[in-house]
């Protein structure tokens, strides 16, 4: 056979230069990837994040539980005793479902909100972003639309769009998801025959909206979705930390056929352990356990035996109070500081737990616009534009408390009022800014969850 004689780089690979030959490689593997990676994007932001976490800046950005509230010492003799009397077992492959020990304390926890479950019908996840992967998994085909609140978690975006399911917004309120606007756009998207696979929602102490269902919708939004056929997949790892010790029923509480709930151990605990839950319905529970082996197998039998052995030797309710208490200062020094530094014409919600505030500014800046230079000014947060499908959002922008003390809440807060009042005047000096053309969701960071 003749084969072409070698090109010049070829002979000598060392004379390439690497950077073209990078490009080369991504070419390539660009054609081989499957359809869905389209939507499978890094987000825009992701760049500024490594500056915002530079100490001098105060980021009001990341979503991160503030783990120096956790006993470490006694959690790190507790490890040691896991490893040297039940190490063997700890360290070994587990059930696909999750240790039973641990779910039977899942269903302990769940009943604080008034759901009663067996064990067998729930299956542990690697935190509940894998749950969500899963419930998208076994639910949507290309094309299929899942209805969520507008706005909605950045990271629940970036699974609907990985397995192409189009995400269509509901509007909220101070009150939560609009019971009148869900019944408004499922009747909206049957009368166009579109296949709605299930509502996403986020009940309790909204990321990133920080605002609550309010009680009385619950049974409304549960009866539309029954009536629409639709499925509820209610994500609540927030539910524990309402700052005055307040609970709310789980919508799974109410409804246990059409709903798959959706818990974590991340932010009553440690979101390093990656340990969560699913609940879901009896039919729907093999699935689940299928798409999970096919995932990992199992979930991880340490970290799982990590967490059983603190629920049961731990006051963990103790912790959660810690922590709702280190929040609520924190919130507190946020609404605070907003009140007394932020220009006229800027709206925000006052969450009642949780970790975030929604802050909606004046007509005319783009708060993804605003972000580089609020970085400059050494504060950062999370444009509203993630938290949309559908590339809104650019007037609203989420502010995280749970991670800075309340000095340096203050100070972020101070800085942002002035790059505000940068923007204002700008807008009064040359009009109104051209907003860019809106984009879809992106896969989060660390930072934007
Ligand atoms: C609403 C919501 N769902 C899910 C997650 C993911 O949590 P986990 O760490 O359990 O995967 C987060 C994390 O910020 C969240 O805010």
């Amino acid at each position: 056979m003749n084969l072409p004689a070698p090109k010049p780089e070829q002979q000598n690979p060392s004379a390439v230069p690497a950077a073209a030959a990078a490009g080369r490689s991504l070419d390539t593997h660009l054609r081989r990837y499957a359809a869905r990676t389209a939507g499978m994007t890094a987000s825009e932001i992701r760049a500024l994040f490594a500056v915002a976490s530079r100490p001098e800046v105060v980021s009001l950005a990341g979503g991160m539980p503030y783990l120096a509230a956790l006993p470490l010492e006694t959690l790190s003799a507790d490890v040691a005793q896991l490893l040297a009397t039940e190490g063997q077992t700890a360290l070994q492959y587990g059930s696909a479902q999750g240790i039973p020990a641990l779910r039977e304390q899942i269903c302990q926890i769940m009943a604080l909100e008034g759901i009663s479950a067996h064990p067998d019908d729930v299956t542990v996840t690697v935190g509940s972003q894998s749950g969500l992967d899963m419930v998208t998994r076994i639910f949507c085909d290309p094309g299929d639309v899942v209805v969520a609140e507008a706005p909605s978690y950045v990271g629940a975006l970036g699974t609907f769009t990985a397995y192409q399911a189009e995400v269509v917004h509901v509007p909220l309120d101070d009150e939560g998801l609009i019971p009148a606007e869900l019944e408004r756009t499922l009747s909206a998207l049957a009368a166009a025959g579109r296949r709605v696979k299930f509502l996403y929602t986020i009940p309790n102490f909204h990321n990133p909206a920080g605002v609550t269902l309010a009680v009385h919708r619950r049974a409304e939004v549960l009866e539309i979705c029954a009536r629409h056929g639709v499925l509820v997949v209610e994500d609540n790892p927030y539910g524990m930390l309402g700052f005055d010790g307040q609970t709310y029923p789980a919508l799974r509480s109410m409804e246990s056929e059409n709903v798959v709930y959706l818990g974590s151990f991340s932010k009553t605990f440690a979101p390093g352990l990656r340990v969560g839950w699913a609940l879901a319905p009896h039919a729907v529970r093999e699935k689940l356990v299928l798409a999970a082996e096919s995932a990992t197998l199992c979930p991880p039998t340490f970290t799982q035996a990590v967490v059983s052995r603190y629920l049961a030797q731990h006051d963990w309710m103790g912790q959660i109070k810690t922590y709702r208490e280190v929040y609520r200062e924190r919130r507190d020094a946020m609404i605070g500081a907003l009140e007394a530094h932020l220009p006229a014409g800027c709206r925000w919600t006052r969450p009642d737990g949780g970790f975030y505030v929604w802050l909606t500014v004046p007509e005319g800046i783009d708060t993804k616009a605003m972000l580089p230079r609020a970085v400059t000014q050494r504060v950062a947060f999370v444009p509203g534009t993630a938290f949309f499908g559908d590339g809104t959002g650019n007037s609203q922008l989420r502010l995280s408390f749970c991670y800075p003390t309340p000095e340096r809440i203050r100070e972020g807060v101070r800085r942002l009022a002035t790059v505000l009042e940068g923007e204002l005047e700008l807008i009064s000096t040359f009009g109104q800014v051209v907003r860019r053309q809106p984009t879809g969701p992106q896969s989060p960071s660390p930072d934007t969850a």
